[in-house]
């Protein structure tokens, strides 16, 4: 491992309350220091990245991705994933547990994570909420967390019963982690492939509804409370790519309650509406699905008041002979790794004025927060040296064919973005360097 000395960039490190010109020395992957221009002209490396023009910051973090290993490695594997991971700016993943078998045991969890599965950004994992995230019976918190989880998740489906949940809640509240709940009641979402409204109605599809989503959170919401209240513990719930207004007002209601909820966005939910299915395209079918254009700008407003704490892509790869199917057929979920820091860019920071620095709280330094990712997700003297460098300026449009990924179905296929990473290192190692 080298040392590595970044000059002349804008260090964007919003942990450290930190946008402005600096000098960044990364010393046996640690961040040795962050100066002044020209304040570590002394200091010797082997070598110097130029970053003039470009910011300088924490390596991204991503708290939902599907690798599909093991069992689906056709559509992606660690090794892949996490290459497509690096080339988009991140430094982390956290790995979702729907792979086959589902990651709900220690012996499961502890190979996702042996480095002989051949990540090369940081990889972290959320095993499944329940055996077999059948919804019945809570795995092993406790034994799980002493291997490395992270958070529980049941993802690709909710924790529907209360009663599970509950107990859930109250055992990761016990470890001190977040249970993660893909917010849908699928008691009302049976046989829907789409969002419903105009769109669905003109392509004679069954819609989800946005209560569906709604109806979740106000119940997990309520357990919160009464878990607080009556037990004396103080559970997280982490509420997964929020897509509607409705479900979005209860979060910041919560918020403002004093409860532990946090929330994430995926960058299609800012970026697309329903209408992007067009003549029935399964690469904008994902779950959530696309929403009308008042839940997008509702996402849009919570991004920009700090009611989300993340943006998190829902990474969700499928091979082209599975999405190439009738609509109501092919499987939920797009690609997202390579796209959401320049959707991100294009659409919240050009688009509606945030800052880059919010940008970067967004995708750095709140989502470490929420998996307790100590000494990530900031560019503090000491913490491990995960970085991005990034031209923020530079318009370019994605190719799917290009990407790292070994599946393709994005809806972002040929679309405009804004920022182009020129490096991203994890742990003091190039990862990745831009073309
Ligand atoms: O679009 C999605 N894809 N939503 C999910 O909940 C699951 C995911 C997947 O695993 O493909």
């Amino acid at each position: 491992m080298s040392d590595i000395l970044i000059l002349n960039g804008r260090v964007v490190d919003p942990a450290s309350g930190l946008d402005a010109e600096r000098d960044v020395l990364l010393r046996d992957g640690r961040v040795a220091a962050v100066e002044a221009p020209g304040g570590l002209n002394g200091a010797q490396a082997k070598e110097k990245i130029d970053a003039a023009g470009m910011v300088v910051a924490p390596g991204l973090i991503d708290v939902h991705v599907h690798l599909r290993e093991p069992g689906q490695t056709y559509k992606e594997s660690i090794k892949t994933g996490t290459a497509a991971a690096a080339a988009g700016g991140f430094t982390s993943v956290v790995a979702m547990p729907n792979t086959v078998p589902v990651n709900d045991s220690v012996a499961g969890l502890e190979w996702m994570l042996d480095e002989a599965r051949g990540a090369c950004v940081k990889l972290f994992a959320m095993p499944a909420a329940t055996f077999g995230s059948n919804g019945e019976e809570i795995t092993d918190f406790h034994a799980l967390h002493r291997a490395g989880a992270v958070g529980f998740t049941d993802d690709g489906k909710p924790v529907l019963e209360t009663r599970v949940m509950r107990t859930a809640l109250v055992a990761a509240a016990s470890v001190g982690v977040p249970i993660s709940q893909h917010a849908e009641d699928t008691r009302l979402t049976g046989g829907c492939s789409m969002n419903a409204g105009p769109v669905a109605f003109r392509l004679g599809l069954r819609g989800m509804t946005i209560e569906a989503e709604a109806k979740i959170v106000e119940r997990d919401i309520r357990l919160l409370r009464e878990i607080e209240r009556y037990e004396g513990l103080r559970p997280h719930l982490h509420v997964q790519h929020v897509s509607t207004a409705k479900a979005m007002e209860l979060i910041r209601a919560a918020k403002n309650e004093g409860l532990h909820v946090t929330c994430e966005v995926a960058p299609h939910h800012f970026s697309l509406t329903d209408e992007a299915i067009g003549d029935y395209d399964t690469n904008a079918k994902m779950n959530p699905p696309l929403r009308a254009e008042a839940d997008r700008m509702a996402v849009i407003a919570a991004l920009l008041d700090g009611t989300v704490d993340c943006i998190a892509t829902d990474h969700a790869p499928h091979a082209r002979f599975e999405k190439e199917q009738e609509f109501e057929r092919a499987p939920n979920g797009i690609t997202g790794l390579e796209t959401a820091l320049g959707l991100a860019l294009r659409v919240l920071h050009k688009g509606h004025g945030m800052k880059i620095s919010r940008v970067m709280e967004l995708m750095s330094a709140n989502p470490a927060g929420i998996i307790a990712a100590a000494e990530r997700g900031t560019l503090a003297a000491g913490s491990f040296a995960d970085v991005v460098i990034f031209d923020p300026a530079a318009e370019w449009s994605f190719e799917a064919k290009r990407s790292r990924s070994k599946s393709k179905n994005t809806p972002f296929d040929g679309a405009a973005m804004l920022g182009r990473v020129a490096a991203t290192i994890c742990e003091g190692r190039v990862v990745y360097r831009g073309e």
